[in-house]
């Protein structure tokens, strides 16, 4: 039974098949004692930018990083308030809260991405940004979102973590606001091999903030414009960001093949947020809606299938929260999801057979 085990996520599958290339890369640069800046991290700067076709990218340490120094570019002051949805990882709110702001949330689609209707709602006169999340690999409707930003004189911040290479009416996540902030954990559909991140923007002076930011807020050795952060990444994860981002298309056909497989596969009483025409989703998680999810998450792994929740407590309704004053029952739809809510196994190096079994076996909790 065990080798029969369907793998939520399979990072010993990927290493296998590019471990030769990269061990060969890996000692080119740290033979040469290259581990830090220089070459690797402009050539990968400058490919990504090229990809996404935006101007300027800073490479970081982390998600948490592009979405903090990304902020920190923004200008804003202590208490200005930032709409974001409840639904998200932890860390698009503890951000804001780090950084002496104020996390507002606003409700959330069907589709899991934040409601535009719900962020109007939530406009005072300190608002000064919104942070859509583009969660699973869907964007949010980016259009109505910098029409309200426009109309309110609102910054935008992507927290684009989870979707590199996703598009919202043929334009790349991450790339409709003032700052877009991306992760390259593990996990991630364009991963590194441990932390990494990355911000981009159009803004020269948001680049060239961030860029001093990111190594202490250091203008040069001696002269310090800011204080800063230590967020750089090393040359190994820009060594594996160099080498995936030549494959990323591929790896997004796949994901995207499998959504299209499962939705074919799943019995149509399975509630999936379909794409929308306008949407390009690179699915960094494949996420069905269901009731007795937790019993089926259960019969799942009971049958060798991994499976995840993201996320089961809304960020509202955390402990670290508590100090903003929310309660259960403000924010309806995302914590009605948060009980429905199972993601599936998409990764690349799932069989056509694995997503039969996966589906055939939900059909069956069912009945159906
Ligand atoms: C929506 C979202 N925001 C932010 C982050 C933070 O990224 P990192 O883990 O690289 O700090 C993640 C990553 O898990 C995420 O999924």
């Amino acid at each position: 039974m065990k080798s029969n085990i369907i793998k939520y996520v399979d990072l010993s599958k990927q290493w296998k098949g590019e471990k030769k290339d990269l061990l060969k890369l890996f000692d080119k640069a740290l033979s040469k004692g290259i581990y830090i800046g220089g070459k690797y991290l402009e050539d990968l700067e400058r490919k990504i930018a090229s990809f996404l076709k935006v101007k300027y990218v800073v490479t970081l340490n982390s998600g948490t990083d592009a979405l903090t120094l990304g902020l920190h570019c923004l200008g804003l002051k202590k208490n200005d308030e930032i709409i974001t949805p409840p639904n998200s990882f932890i860390a698009s709110t503890s951000v804001i809260s780090h950084l002496g702001l104020k996390p507002v949330f606003a409700d959330v689609l069907e589709d899991q991405n934040i409601d535009p209707n719900e962020i109007k709602k939530k406009i005072t006169k300190k608002t000064k940004a919104i942070m859509p999340v583009h969660l699973t690999g869907r964007v949010c409707n980016m259009i109505e979102i910098q029409k309200i930003a426009k109309k309110f004189n609102l910054k935008i911040i992507e927290d684009s973590a989870q979707a590199f290479g996703s598009k919202y009416a043929n334009r790349f996540a991450g790339t409709f606001g003032d700052v877009g902030c991306f992760s390259t954990h593990p996990l991630k559909n364009f991963n590194s091999i441990g932390d990494g991140g990355f911000l981009v923007t159009n803004d020269k002076n948001i680049y060239k903030r961030a860029k001093i930011l990111r190594n202490h807020g250091a203008k040069d050795r001696n002269v310090i414009d800011e204080f800063g952060y230590v967020s750089r990444l090393d040359v190994i994860q820009a060594i594996v960001l160099n080498y995936r981002l030549k494959k990323i298309n591929q790896l997004i056909s796949k994901r995207r093949s499998n959504a299209l497989m499962y939705e074919k596969l799943l019995n149509e009483k399975i509630f999936i947020p379909r794409e929308k025409k306008e949407e390009f989703n690179t699915y960094h998680t494949f996420v069905i809606q269901v009731e007795k999810r937790d019993n089926l998450k259960k019969y799942l792994l009971k049958n060798g299938v991994e499976t995840a929740i993201h996320y089961p407590v809304p960020i509202h309704l955390q402990p670290s929260s508590k100090y903003l004053g929310y309660r259960k029952g403000n924010f309806p739809c995302a914590e009605k999801q948060s009980r429905k809510i199972l993601t599936l196994p998409i990764h690349q190096f799932l069989k056509k057979n694995d997503l039969i079994r996966i589906s055939k076996l939900i059909n069956k909790f069912y009945k159906i």
